[in-house]
């Protein structure tokens, strides 16, 4: 063990440069109140190396990264970084000694700018000690110039899309100059080509030796970006390999411990009547005209690059901003949704894309997080809750989705990023919704629940709801859909059935 100075002077003098691993952890243990996160857990980078890490939701991935990353101290093992025995005190003690950790869940400021939040806390300044806007600025448009990034250093953070939040982390990461780079499911908000753009600077960074720590649930990033993987399950380390010597089957049995056939369980049901229709709807500046039927038992897939307006509609839709013109029907019957509440006594259901921001309540328990839709008034009876049938409720709700928690009264916040998506599936199935709405319904969820949260939408569909699934994935929106309606820059571009959908014909009209 060395003090955080030695620390520094190790890395000054870049010690035992010819140590093998960048990062070597040995017998690493974890416990939570009610779950071992990692168990005698193993794990080495290389320099110069992407190595991907796999496994499935609540696998003890992110947990294992913190430790890393200075964030949580481990109960039992050993890290070593460049061959010497490192605890590290603190984030901020791991970043000045070069691991760098960009998070799950996005972390910026969003009332501070762009440049404000990658200098945070190491502000340049002026000659009189105050903060240099003018040369923070400068320094932030040479990084975003270095990794090719088209962004304002002087933008606020609240203006951006989630992904060019996720660029300005990105590059936050990166201007410390790390030895080591963790990226915690970097990609999810990203549309194809600014996952092209990020491989791109990760293949540099790669080259100037720096070892890269990539987590995903993505085979197919997996296969193009990772030199090597490591596959954790229920908080055991499993194994490594290199990527050149596997198959998608492998790691996915590696991962679950058993084959998983169907991703796409799409089952072909009865289509009824129209439930939803909407006319020509418009949200002024955002999106325009936009028209379609969804009747029940069908799944209308909404396809677009991230920008394209598909998430303002569902929220218009949802009455989170009202449209500025056009109408709804449901059922045969005009509708005005002016807010959520009012959309939730028409039995609509919206899962939102972004967890942190408008879904989960992170100070809350799960039960909470679960139940709050239904309390807007199904199991309210003359104003007083029948608190016991919402829990029995919730707690059948999380069995069937297998949240991973240990009981229904951990803080949401302390479940890994699947297992907060799930819980948030359930509070909207728990409102027996006629019309759903899904945006990025499986994003951050592992092969498995996957396959799980896909069986349970074609049972809703089968059931006669109407769903809306937006999502970024192609594989999913050509497996799981009836329909799919494509937008691009806030309109409708054109619309294709199951039969003649494929990913050329989706992209064409989404690129235009
Ligand atoms: N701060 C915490 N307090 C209590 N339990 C926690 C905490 N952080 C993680 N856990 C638990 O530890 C286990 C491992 O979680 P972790 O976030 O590492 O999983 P993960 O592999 O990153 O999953 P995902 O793919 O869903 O992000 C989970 O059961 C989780 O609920
Ligand atoms: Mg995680």
């Amino acid at each position: 063990m060395v003090s955080p100075t030695t620390m520094a002077a190790v890395r000054a003098s870049g010690a035992v440069p010819n140590a093998e691993y960048l990062l070597a952890v040995e017998g690493v243990r974890k416990e939570f109140p009610g779950v071992v996160a990692l168990d005698d857990v193993s794990f080495r980078l290389k320099r110069g190396t992407v190595h991907a890490l796999m496994g499935e939701n609540g696998a003890g991935k992110s947990t294992l990264m913190k430790i890393l990353a200075g964030i949580y101290t481990p109960d039992k093992g050993q890290v070593k970084f460049k061959g010497v025995d490192i605890q590290l005190k603190s984030p901020l003690d791991a970043l000045e000694n070069g691991i760098a950790m960009i998070h799950q869940e996005l972390n910026l400021m969003s009332f501070m700018t762009v440049a404000e939040n990658i200098w945070i806390r190491r502000e340049p300044l002026t000659r009189f000690g105050f903060v240099d806007h003018g040369e923070m600025n400068r320094k932030t448009a040479a990084l975003f110039k270095r990794l090719n990034i088209a962004l304002d250093p002087q933008a606020e953070v609240r203006d951006l899309s989630i992904a060019n939040r996720q660029m300005v982390e990105i590059a936050k990461a990166v201007s410390y100059e790390s030895d080591v780079l963790i990226m915690d499911e970097p990609t999810s908000a990203l549309t194809e080509r600014e996952v092209a753009h990020l491989f791109t600077i990760i293949r540099d960074l790669r080259s100037q030796g720096i070892g890269i720590v990539y987590i995903t649930h993505k085979m197919n990033e997996l296969f193009e970006i990772a030199d090597e993987f490591s596959v954790f399950r229920d908080g055991k380390y499993i194994g490594t390999h290199a990527s050149a010597d596997v198959t998608r089957d492998d790691i996915i049995k590696m991962m679950v411990g058993r084959e998983i056939t169907q991703m796409f369980p799409k089952e072909v049901v009865p289509i009824g009547d129209v439930v939803l229709s909407v006319k020509d709807l418009c949200l002024k500046d955002v999106f325009h005209d936009v028209s379609f039927d969804v009747r029940a038992g069908e799944i209308l897939g909404v396809a677009g690059l991230v920008g394209s307006g598909r998430s303002n509609v569902a929220e218009t839709l949802f009455g989170v901003t009202p449209a500025s013109s056009g109408t709804i029907e449901i059922s045969g019957k005009a509708v005005k949704v002016g807010s959520p509440t009012e959309a939730i006594r028409n039995r609509m259901a919206f899962l939102t894309e972004d967890r942190k921001d408008t879904g989960c309540l992170l100070i809350l328990d799960v039960l909470e997080n679960m139940q709050i839709a239904v309390l807007q008034d199904k199991f309210v009876k003359m104003g007083f809750v029948d608190q016991k049938a919402v829990s029995a409720k919730c707690e059948e709700m999380a069995r069937k989705l297998r949240v991973k928690t240990p009981n229904l009264h951990e803080r949401i916040e302390n479940l890994s990023g699947g297992n907060q998506q799930k819980a948030l599936i359930g509070r909207w199935l728990l409102t027996n919704p006629r019309i759903l709405i899904l945006d990025e319904p499986t994003r951050g969820i592992d092969v498995g629940a996957k396959a799980e949260i896909h069986r349970l939408v074609t049972e809703l569909a089968r059931d006669g709801v109407a769903v809306i699934m937006i999502s970024s994935e192609m594989p999913e929106v050509l497996g799981m859909s009836d329909r799919i309606m494509v937008m691009h820059e806030g309109r409708v571009t054109g619309f294709l059935n199951r039969a003649e959908a494929t990913q050329v014909k989706v992209m064409e009209l989404a690129a235009q």
